[in-house]
């Protein structure tokens, strides 16, 4: 268990397309969640996807059980480790709201995303994770899962005005969130 460095945009390796994970509750895998979880938590973080600590494997993770000091007023999401997902729009309603990222830091930007997502995927044991969302939930999910096809939030993004530094966009955040 280590807190590991997190790539920033401009590293290649956060721009492939990730490899499936082939097998489940391996060693290595659980150790991979553990760097995951203890590099997400550090940097306060809402998730976190394995591209952004340099290892190639469709790995995501994302919530907590406590609210996220980068995200006051953000519904709490439940913590949850999604292996293999699939992402799949649930109608046609979209939400454009900010986003920031941990390989992106110092920054916000206004994001288009689909209002209500289904998530397929599995879990470290192999198990099937199946859910269907919305909203801030919704918006986290595809944010990660675009990690693992090497797309970073500004290349969703529509209106570069809307982007800036998070110390001026958001003076009243905690100082600490710095990404
Ligand atoms: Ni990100």
């Amino acid at each position: 268990m280590a807190i590991q460095s997190i790539l920033k945009m401009g590293d290649p390796r956060l721009l492939r397309v990730a490899r499936p994970v082939l097998a489940w509750n391996t060693p290595e895998l659980r150790a991979l969640v553990a760097d995951m979880y203890d590099t997400m938590r550090a940097a306060s973080g809402a998730g976190l996807a394995a591209p952004q600590i340099g290892v190639d494997l469709q790995v995501v993770i994302f919530g907590s059980n406590e609210a996220n000091p980068r995200y006051p007023g953000r519904e709490a999401i439940p913590p949850t480790v999604l292996i293999n997902p699939v992402v799949t729009p649930l109608g046609s309603e979209e939400e454009d709201d900010w986003e920031g990222c941990l390989s992106v830091p110092g920054l916000r930007g206004r994001v288009p995303r689909w209002q209500r997502v289904r998530y397929q995927g599995f879990d470290v044991e192999g198990a099937p994770i199946d859910r269907t969302v919305q909203g801030f939930h919704a918006r986290v999910v595809q944010h990660e899962c675009d990690h693992l096809a090497g797309v970073l939030y500004p290349m969703r993004m529509r209106d570069m005005r809307q982007w800036g530094f998070t110390e001026v966009l958001f003076p009243d955040l905690a100082p600490d969130t710095d990404d």
